[in-house]
C-alpha cells in the first residue's frame, strides 16, 4: 500500500523550502538511459506556476539527460536513504545504470514519465526544464516548472511538513559536507511577539 498522495502544485514549493538534500532523476528522450544524482543546492523561485532552481553541474551525466529530454525529477529522501544519497552523489551514471547497481525501485512519474522514488522518500516532483539561452552554458543552475508532485502522508499532510518522533526515518536530510547529514530536527513554532 502506498502512503503517497498528490500534492497541490500551489504547495509544491514547500517540499524544498527548507533546503533538503534531494535526488535528481532524469531520462533520455528515447527512454534508453536513466540516471539519478544527489543535489544539496535547490530552492523555490516562483509561486505561480511553481518554479524551482537547482544546481546541476554542467559536467554531470544528469545535465546531459536533462538537456536531451527537457525534464528532471526531484525525489526527497528520508533519513533512511542517507547512504543511498551519498552513493549516487559519488559516481556517474555514464559508467552504468545506478538504479540497477543500487537496486533502486523507481516508479514512473504521471506527467513526464520520469523515474520517481517512493520507498524511503518523503516526496517527489516532476519538473519541466526551462531552457535559458543566456545562462545555459555559463552556469550550473537549472530552472524547472513543477508539473506534478506527491508526498508521503505520514510526513507531509495538507500542504505542511509534520516532523515527529514516530516518522524520523522519513524526515528530510540536510548535507553538512563529506557525507555528514543532519535530520530536519525538532520543530520550533514561532509565536507572535509582544
Ligand atoms: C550530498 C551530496 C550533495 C550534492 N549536491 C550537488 C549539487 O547541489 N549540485 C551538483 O551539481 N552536484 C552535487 N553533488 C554531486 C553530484 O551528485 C555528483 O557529481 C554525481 O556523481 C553526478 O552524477 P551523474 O554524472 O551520474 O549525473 C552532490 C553530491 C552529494 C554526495
Amino acid at each position: 500500500m502506498t502512503h503517497f498522495h498528490p500534492v497541490a502544485l500551489e504547495h509544491a514549493s514547500r517540499l524544498i523550502n527548507h533546503g533538503p538534500t534531494v535526488l535528481v532523476t532524469s531520462r533520455s528522450k528515447d527512454g534508453s538511459r536513466r540516471n539519478i544524482m544527489a543535489a544539496a543546492w535547490s530552492m523555490p523561485v516562483e509561486f505561480t506556476p511553481p518554479r524551482i532552481a537547482i544546481v546541476i553541474d554542467k559536467k554531470t551525466f544528469t545535465r546531459e539527460l536533462v538537456k536531451d529530454s527537457g525534464a528532471f525529477g526531484i525525489c526527497i529522501p528520508g533519513a533512511a536513504l542517507a547512504d543511498l544519497a551519498y552513493a549516487v552523489g559519488n559516481g556517474t551514471g555514464r559508467d552504468g545504470d545506478k538504479f540497477s547497481h543500487y537496486r533502486i525501485d523507481a516508479s514512473t512519474g504521471p506527467v513526464l514519465g520520469l523515474p520517481v522514488l517512493e520507498a524511503g522518500c518523503a516526496a517527489w516532483m516532476e519538473c519541466r526544464w526551462i531552457p535559458e539561452a543566456h545562462t545555459e552554458d555559463a552556469y550550473d543552475t537549472c530552472f524547472g516548472e513543477v508539473v506534478s508532485a506527491a508526498a508521503d502522508e505520514r510526513v507531509f499532510q495538507r500542504g505542511r511538513w509534520s516532523f515527529r518522533d514516530d516518522n524520523r526515518a522519513l524526515q528530510t536530510i540536510h548535507h553538512l559536507g563529506a557525507g555528514n547529514f543532519v535530520h530536519a530536527g525538532q520543530v520550533i513554532q514561532a509565536r507572535p511577539l509582544g
